[in-house]
């Protein structure tokens, strides 16, 4: 049985700990800086509690880490993890920015594509689907993709600062699908952003509704829209749009419940609340993917790389948005605007 030692145990690292369970594996120890959180995580599980990341590492029943912590720590662990020769998997996003994100694949080296990155809606059965009917054929030559995220409402305002700023802590997720989705890089970027949810965001020097669109070198087009609002719930749509049909991701309903009554004629029911709701099986599958990998000795489905060009992305749909104006991509992650 594969033993994986988790960094963090907080939100995350809680879903992750039940996925790695479900999954056949066994979690061995957890580390988290907060003592307190480590103990009540490791006395829900049965694992035992690491007092520092080198006591987690230096256990010879660990093969694997499970890196869950805050985002700014990502690199540093992730890097002494592999140094010490173990599988990781990290969550997203891979870097607080850019230039630490390519610190961080440049002192990987060939490692960076073994380092499992979680992108976790790629592991969506609706989102997943999609990819397979593009890449059956089912719609013809892609052209147009259109990929929906907003959340329910804002995070608490003490997150704004330290968050990175949308395109880097919320959109990340939609850089990564469209990337994948798409199998062509996308040479520009156009970003426009505006605080329509909360003034109060706009003082914390953020944008709460945005709006991208990516093009590649043959000409598709992705379109994401972001909010941090949502008065129906969580809304995570994806259209692809081809030269012989169009595929939905839609909006999976928390039932199959019907409503009739009065002034609702068999209205559906609600959307699926929030994140861990509305993408609990995609957590699940992805840790199933990582444990299946580590048992079969396969690469990771998706990594570090792609972890870097999603920051990179990331922070040029910010230039863009700084600039008024497209932002010219390379394929090798090249900073083309001014700061
Ligand atoms: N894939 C997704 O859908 C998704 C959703 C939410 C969060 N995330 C990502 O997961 C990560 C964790 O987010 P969260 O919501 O669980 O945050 P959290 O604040 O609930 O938990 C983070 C934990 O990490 C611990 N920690 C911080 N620095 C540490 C260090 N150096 N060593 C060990 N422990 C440390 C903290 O004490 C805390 O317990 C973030 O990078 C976030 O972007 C991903």
């Amino acid at each position: 049985m594969i033993g994986i030692a988790l960094m963090g145990a907080g939100r995350m690292a809680r879903v992750h700990a039940k996925a790695i369970a479900a999954a056949g594996a066994k979690l061995v120890t957890i580390y988290d800086v907060v003592p307190a959180a480590a103990e009540a995580l490791a006395g829900e599980t049965g694992a035992s509690i690491a007092r520092s990341v080198q006591e987690a590492l230096d256990r010879p029943d660990v093969a694997a880490v499970l890196v869950a912590t805050s985002s700014d720590t990502h690199v540093e662990l992730t890097g002494q993890a592999v140094q010490a020769g173990k599988a990781v998997m990290c969550e997203k996003p891979l870097a607080p920015n850019l230039s630490e994100a390519q610190r961080c694949v440049d002192g990987l080296g060939e490692q960076a594509e073994m380092v499992f990155l979680a992108f976790n809606r790629r592991f969506d059965p609706g989102h997943a689907a999609v990819k397979q009917a593009i890449e059956a054929g089912e719609i013809g030559a892609l052209e147009q993709l259109t990929i929906t995220s907003r959340d329910p409402f804002p995070p608490p305002f003490d997150y704004i600062p330290k968050s990175g700023g949308l395109f880097r802590d919320m959109m990340i997720h939609d850089f990564d699908m469209a990337r994948w989705m798409l199998g062509e890089e996308p040479v520009s970027v156009f970003s426009r952003g505006s605080c329509l949810v909360d003034p109060q965001i706009g003082a914390l020097g953020d944008v709460d509704t945005a709006c991208v669109i990516l093009v590649t070198r043959s000409g598709k087009q992705a379109v994401i829209l972001n909010s941090r609002r949502s008065a129906y719930g969580f809304d995570q749509r994806i259209e692809a749009f081809g030269s012989a049909g169009m595929v939905i991701s839609d909006n999976p309903r928390a039932t199959g419940l019907k409503h009739f009554t009065s002034a609702s004629f068999g209205a559906p029911d609600r959307f699926r609340s929030f994140f861990m709701e509305r993408y609990g099986e995609s957590y699940r599958l992805e840790i199933e993917a990582f444990v299946d990998g580590l048992a079969h000795g396969t690469p990771a489905p998706v990594n570090a790389l792609d972890g870097l060009r999603a920051v990179y992305l990331a922070e040029a749909a910010g230039a863009s948005l700084r600039l008024g104006k497209a932002v010219e991509l390379k394929t090798n992650c090249e900073v083309t605007w001014h700061a």
